[in-house]
C-alpha cells in the first residue's frame, strides 16, 4: 500500500511506544457536580494523557470526535496554529494509534479539518486505521455569506473524514409511518395509492426494455406505461410482481391509470430507515458557534469553536446513550457539554490553560443547566458531574523500576492491559485480575493478600497459591519472586513473571 513519506517519519511513527505510561492526578478544586461521575475533564499534552488511558479505556470509546489544530498558519488567542507541514504530520501521527487502541470495535472516529491539511490526513487515516474502514467524509457548510478568506475562492466548507474500527454500525434517522400522508379511502380502509408506472429518473423504456410491457386495462384495451413526459415509459416492477401489487385503477383525462394500493393498517408499525447525506448544509455555522460561545462567556472567548448541533449530529449518527465519547482536542469544550447534554458519558483533553478558564466553567455551567446550543431541543434541565484531573507522576521510572507510589488497582490494570491489549473494566480488588482467552492473570502487589509488611504476599510460594482463586487452565501470575520449582510450576499450568522486569507496560 503506498504511504506518506516525510522527513524522521519513522522515528514519528514509533513516537507512541516511547511515552511514558503516567497516572492522571484528580484535581477537586476544578471539578464539578456528582463525585462519582465518570466524566473526565483533562488538563495536558494528549499524547501523554491518551497513553494514560489506554489501560483503562482501550477498547470502550464509542465515538471519538476531534478538530486538531487545522494548521491555517494562525495564531489564535489561545493556540498556536502553526506547524511546519511534516510538524503537523508527526504530531497526529502517534495521537491517532492511540485513538484507534482506545476505539472499541463497534465504534467510530470523526475528524474535522479543512484544505490545509485534509488530504494527507486521508493517508494517514487509511495507513493507520485501514483503507476499508473509510466510512464517509462529511462536508459541512460553515457559513452562509460569501468572504474573502481565500485567495481565489470563499471557502464554505470544511471537512469531517469518519472512519470505523470493525462492525461499526451508523445510527440513521428512523422515520415513523406518517399517518397524514394516507389521505385516500378503499374499502372503508385509509390508504394511500402509489403510481406503478417508473417516474423520475431512468423511467423510459429504452432505459428498461423488457419492462416495457402492456396489461388489460378496465376495458381489456392494452395498456402500455407512460414516462411522465408522455414519451413510451416502464413499469416499476416485473409483470409477476405488477399482478400482485397492481390493486386499482383511477380515471384520469379519459384514461385509466393503475396504481398500487398501500394500506395505513397494514404498514403502520413499520419504520424506515433514512440514510443520512454526505453534506451538512443547514446544520448550523461558525456564527452560531460564537454566538454560543459569548453566550456562555459574555464575550468572544475562543476563536475557533464549533456549533453544539454540528456535534450533536455527529454523536446521534455514532453514540446511544451512556456510550462513551472522546475529544482529544477539546478546545472550548463544546463535545463534552454536548455529550452531557445527551446523556453520554465523556473524556475531554485539552493541554492549555483553557482547560481551566474555558471548559471547566463552560461545563459547569451545563451541570447547572446552561440553556443554549442544544439545551432547548434535549429539553436539557441539568445533573450530572465531571472530574477534572491533571498529568500525574509516571508509572514506571526510567530504570523500570515502579514508582512506589503505584497503587494495586493502577498496576493491575497496566498488567492487565500489557498482557491482553484491553481494559479493565473493573478496580482490581483481589490477585486473580480476570481471565482472558482461557489465560488467567494474577498479581502480587502491595501485600493485597492482606499481609501489610513491605513485601508481604507479593512472593509467590504454596501458601500464597492456596489462598488464589483457581481456575482451571493455564495462569500467568505476577509478582516479585517464586518460591516454586519449574516441575511444580509446569504440572499446575502456571508462568510465573517477575515485577517489574517482566512488566512489558513500559
Ligand atoms: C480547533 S481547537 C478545538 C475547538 C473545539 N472543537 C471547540 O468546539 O471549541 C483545537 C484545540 O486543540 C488543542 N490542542 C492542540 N494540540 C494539543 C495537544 N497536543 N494536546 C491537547 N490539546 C491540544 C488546542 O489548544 C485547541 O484548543
Amino acid at each position: 500500500m503506498p504511504i506518506l513519506q516525510w522527513l524522521d517519519r519513522d522515528k514519528h511513527v514509533k513516537a507512541a511506544e516511547g511515552v511514558p505510561y503516567r497516572l492522571l492526578q484528580a484535581d477537586d478544586a476544578h471539578s464539578a457536580g456528582d463525585e462519582a461521575s465518570p466524566n473526565m475533564l483533562i488538563q495536558g499534552d494528549n499524547l501523554e494523557a491518551l497513553k494514560a488511558l489506554l489501560p483503562y479505556y482501550a477498547g470502550r470509546v464509542k465515538c471519538i470526535y476531534i478538530d486538531p489544530p487545522y494548521n491555517t498558519k494562525s495564531a489564535f488567542k489561545q493556540y498556536d496554529d502553526n506547524l511546519e507541514h511534516s510538524q503537523w504530520l508527526a504530531m497526529m501521527f502517534p495521537r491517532l494509534q492511540m485513538l484507534r487502541e482506545l476505539l472499541a470495535e463497534s465504534g467510530a472516529i470523526f475528524i474535522q479539518l479543512d484544505d490545509n491539511e485534509v488530504h494527507y490526513l486521508k493517508v494517514i487515516m487509511d495507513e493507520i486505521f485501514g483503507r476499508s474502514n473509510f466510512v464517509s467524509t462529511l462536508i459541512w457548510r460553515k457559513k452562509s455569506g460569501g468572504g474573502q478568506d481565500s485567495q481565489y475562492m470563499a471557502t464554505e466548507h470544511e471537512y469531517i473524514l469518519c472512519y470505523k474500527k470493525g462492525n461499526f454500525q451508523l445510527l440513521f434517522d428512523e422515520k415513523g409511518i406518517e399517518e397524514a400522508d394516507f389521505n385516500k379511502s378503499l374499502h372503508g380502509k385509509k390508504c394511500k395509492f402509489m403510481k406503478l408506472e417508473k417516474w423520475g429518473a431512468s423511467a423510459h423504456k429504452e432505459d428498461r426494455p423488457t419492462l416495457h410491457y402492456s396489461i388489460p386495462d378496465p376495458n381489456n384495451n392494452p395498456y402500455f406505461p407512460k414516462a411522465p413526459d408522455g414519451r413510451d415509459g416502464r413499469w416499476r416492477v416485473k409483470p409477476e410482481k405488477l399482478d400482485e401489487k397492481h390493486k386499482t385503477w383511477v380515471e384520469k383525462d379519459g384514461r385509466f391509470i393503475p396504481y398500487e394500493v398501500i394500506y395505513y393498517d397494514e404498514v403502520k408499525d413499520k419504520v424506515k430507515t433514512v440514510k443520512e447525506r454526505t453534506i451538512l448544509y443547514d446544520l448550523a455555522t461558525t456564527t452560531d458557534a460564537t454566538k454560543e460561545i459569548v453566550a456562555i462567556f459574555g464575550s468572544k472567548a475562543f476563536d475557533t469553536p464549533k456549533p453544539e448541533r454540528l456535534i450533536e449530529k455527529i454523536l446521534s449518527l455514532a453514540t446511544e446513550p451512556d456510550d462513551i465519547v472522546l475529544d482529544s482536542f477539546l478546545g472550548s469544550g463544546t463535545t463534552a457539554a454536548v455529550a452531557h447534554k445527551m446523556g453520554r458519558r465523556w473524556i475531554g483533553i485539552e493541554m492549555g490553560d483553557h482547560a481551566v478558564t474555558h471548559c471547566a466553567p463552560r461545563l459547569k455551567k451545563v451541570i447547572e443547566g446552561e440553556q443554549g446550543g442544544i439545551s432547548e431541543a434535549f429539553e436539557w434541565q441539568g445533573g450530572g458531574g465531571f472530574r477534572f484531573y491533571k498529568l500525574g507522576s509516571t508509572v514506571f521510572d526510567t530504570e523500570g523500576r515502579i514508582n512506589p507510589d503505584i497503587r494495586f488497582a493502577h498496576l493491575a490494570a497496566h498488567i492487565w492491559f500489557s498482557e491482553t491489549h484491553t481494559a479493565l473494566h473493573k478496580k482490581a480488588t483481589k490477585p486473580l485480575l480476570g481471565v482472558h482467552n482461557g489465560t488467567a492473570y494474577y498479581l502480587l502487589y502491595n501485600g493485597i493478600l492482606g499481609d501489610k509488611r513491605p513485601d508481604g504476599g507479593n512472593v509467590l510460594t504454596g501458601k500464597v497459591l492456596a489462598e488464589l482463586a483457581a481456575h482451571d487452565g493455564p495462569k500467568v501470575i505476577y509478582g516479585e519472586a517464586c518460591r516454586l520449582g519449574p516441575a511444580r510450576l509446569k504440572a499446575l499450568g502456571i508462568t510465573f513473571k517477575q515485577t517489574p522486569y517482566d512488566v512489558k507496560a513500559r
